[in-house]
């Protein structure tokens, strides 16, 4: 395919912490797919994960190498996906600016997404004003690279249909009858909500829930022995449940063996399945994709500075883009002055 021709596509992570297996069910999968057939861009988000760490930038100064080697561990290819850091990208932060303009704090407040992460974190009126805003620099980061595609986890939704509103508004004030940027389209996995292990809600960071991609062998089977079943499942031959049964949700997630699966799931229900039994299954599975996984970051924890090269470079050529994009945004907002 020609390269005018591909769809371009931009997401990214904030860089907290290593990422986990919600990650990969919910995204991360999908952009090894996508950077065959389209041109991809990934963003180290760490600009955005400032707006709740603002105190703590030595975290996510660990965590840009920690997910970056995540990354390419589960086989982005920085030939085929450009990497790039947000925090050096200066001109995101100008066309966050302007897009501030364009949104009500009405509006904000009542983006689910922002609502439900500030009710998590316990903010009220306290929150901080770059976190509140986080969705607007996120227009930013998505329409500098006028990107057509989306990757990203569904809680993400709300995100994207405020930056298309933010298109919309700039392209109307703006643009004079011309698309100067670009609205979006989410692309979202079928299974987009991996659950925490601990059956109370999605696998996540802050939950302490997750199975991460860099856990051991021993950590992951640790985690999956300790993984909520069905409290009424108490000796082999009862009866189980299999609906918010953390394990049968995670073999749904990762067991391709379809027909073998709802064997499994009959027997469960009827009696005569062991939870240990489904455990030591999910474990199989589970270390047949996160080996590979493994032994590909211990090569690439050799040698950090050839990632921060890689994320140089991709930074660097991303960066090319978002000028093209800003002299377009300068010219049509007429602050084009010299
Ligand atoms: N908000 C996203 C998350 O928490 C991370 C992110 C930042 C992002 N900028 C982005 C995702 C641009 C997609 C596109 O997961």
């Amino acid at each position: 395919m020609k390269e005018t021709k591909r769809k371009r596509i931009l997401t990214g992570d904030r860089p907290t912490g290593p990422l986990h297996l919600g990650h990969f069910v919910g995204s991360l999968q999908s952009r090894v797919k996508l950077q065959n057939s389209c041109e991809q861009f990934i963003m180290l988000a760490d600009t955005q994960a400032l707006t709740d760490n603002a105190d703590n930038p030595g975290k996510i100064r660990k965590a840009i190498l920690q997910v970056a080697i995540d990354y390419l561990s589960i086989g982005i290819d920085p030939k085929r996906t450009t990497i790039l850091i947000q925090s050096s990208i200066p001109e995101l932060a100008e066309l966050n600016l302007y897009f501030l303009n364009l949104v009500t704090l009405a509006r904000l407040q009542r983006n689910p997404t922002i609502k439900n992460e500030m009710k998590q974190k316990g903010y009220g009126a306290n929150v901080p004003v770059g976190f509140l805003t986080y969705p607007i620099s996120q227009a930013a980061d998505i329409t500098i690279f006028k990107a057509d595609l989306v990757p990203v986890g569904d809680d993400q939704m709300p995100i994207l249909e405020q930056v298309n509103e933010i298109v919309r508004k700039f392209n109307r004030t703006y643009g004079k009858g011309h698309k100067i940027l670009k609205e979006c389209n989410g692309f979202f996995s079928k299974t987009s909500r991996l659950p925490g292990i601990d059956g109370k809600g999605k696998a996540s960071k802050s939950l302490n829930n997750a199975i991460y991609l860099s856990d051991s062998k021993k950590e992951v089977t640790r985690k999956v022995m300790n993984m909520y079943t069905d409290p009424k499942h108490i000796r082999i031959q009862d009866p189980g449940r299999i609906k918010g049964n953390i394990v049968f949700a995670y073999l749904d997630a990762f067991d391709n063996n379809l027909e073998g699966l709802e064997k499994l799931k009959k027997l469960y229900k009827k009696g005569g399945l062991g939870d240990v039994e489904v455990k030591k299954r999910l474990i199989k599975i589970l270390e047949l994709l996160l080996e590979p996984i493994r032994a590909k970051r211990k090569e690439l924890e050799k040698n950090p500075e050839k990632i921060m090269g890689i994320l140089e470079q991709g930074t660097k050529k991303a960066r090319k883009v978002a000028q093209e994009t800003m002299e377009e945004v300068r010219k049509a907002m007429q602050i084009n002055y010299f």
